[in-house]
């Protein structure tokens, strides 16, 4: 597939991590954006670095949306509605430092309708404008920790299958009219989500971390070559591999000692 010019990209989450690199990376090709967040402040920072890398005469909005909820939901894809999105990366996302059957009604719902359900209504915001048009991109930033490996009591890995599942699926329906949509699954990425989530990953080891630039640049590069799928890194795609082909029982007690050479088994035992 060739790569399209500069059009109208929209990122959620933009003013952190995984969405801010998005914003950076888009915005030096030439994009013009609009970011969304709730942070109205980071907001504008975020604005302000996008609109110095993609030079004089850049175009960048922002809306402040809180996407765990309908109205933010609503506001953002009334926007989307309107206007002809070439790109949009739905990457908004949280974690949760609670087990299953200690947490809360609220904080699990809070958990799918970011992860999962603002990526539904957003995708549904743009695509029969793409199809129409015969032309756009949609990243949903999905995970690893969407393949399947049991992550105990969490319905957090449970939200990323999806997001992996709907965008495979939607993918294969869609790209006959010339648009793509792939699911991008990052493994550990240093950004501020496991701060937010109150995770302690001090005893990840280093060569488990990505930089979310990378993630970024690999992820709109396998969205070029037509992927549904993108697994950014050789460890992760070795990982992901045996995720997916490994007999469950194997699978449980590899992930049972990483995750206690991680310090991440405390947290599950609770
Ligand atoms: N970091 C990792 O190791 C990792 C690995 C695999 C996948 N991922 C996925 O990558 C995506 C991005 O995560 P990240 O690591 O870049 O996280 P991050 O650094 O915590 O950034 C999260 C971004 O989402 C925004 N956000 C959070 N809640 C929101 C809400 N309710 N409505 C609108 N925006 C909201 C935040 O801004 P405001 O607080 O201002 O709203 C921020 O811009 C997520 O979907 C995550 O699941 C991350």
């Amino acid at each position: 597939m060739t790569v399209p010019g500069p059009g109208f990209a929209v990122v959620t989450g933009a003013t952190a991590g995984i969405g801010a690199a998005f914003a950076r990376r888009l915005a030096a090709e030439g994009h013009r954006l609009l970011l969304v967040a709730r942070d109205e402040e980071r907001l504008a920072s975020a604005a302000s670095a996008a609109s110095a890398l993609a030079g004089p005469g850049a175009e960048v909005e922002v809306v402040a949306s809180d996407l765990s909820t309908a109205d933010g939901c609503a506001a953002v894809e009334d926007l989307l509605r309107d206007r002809d999105v070439d790109v949009l990366v739905n990457n908004a996302g949280i974690g949760l430092n609670q087990n299953f059957v200690e947490s809360t009604l609220d904080a699990q719902e809070r958990l799918l309708r970011l992860n999962v359900h603002a990526v539904m209504r957003l995708t549904l915001a743009v695509l029969p404008g793409m199809v129409a048009r015969r032309r756009g991109d949609v990243v949903n930033v999905s995970s690893t920790a969407g393949f399947g490996v049991p992550h105990p009591g969490s319905t957090y890995s449970a939200s990323k299958a999806w997001v992996t599942n709907f965008s495979d699926s939607i993918g294969q329906s869609v790209r006959r009219h010339g648009v793509r949509v792939m699911a991008l699954c990052p493994g550990f990425t240093r950004t501020e989500f496991h701060d937010r989530a109150g995770i302690d990953m001090s005893k990840t080891p280093a060569w488990m971390w990505l930089d979310a630039d990378e993630v970024v640049r690999a992820g709109l590069r396998d969205l070029r070559r037509g992927k549904l799928i993108s697994v950014p890194d050789w460890k992760y795609k070795v990982a992901t591999a045996a995720m997916r082909h490994l007999p469950r029982p194997l699978l449980q007690v590899a992930t049972r000692d990483m995750r206690a050479r991680t310090g991440r088994d405390q947290h599950d035992r609770r």
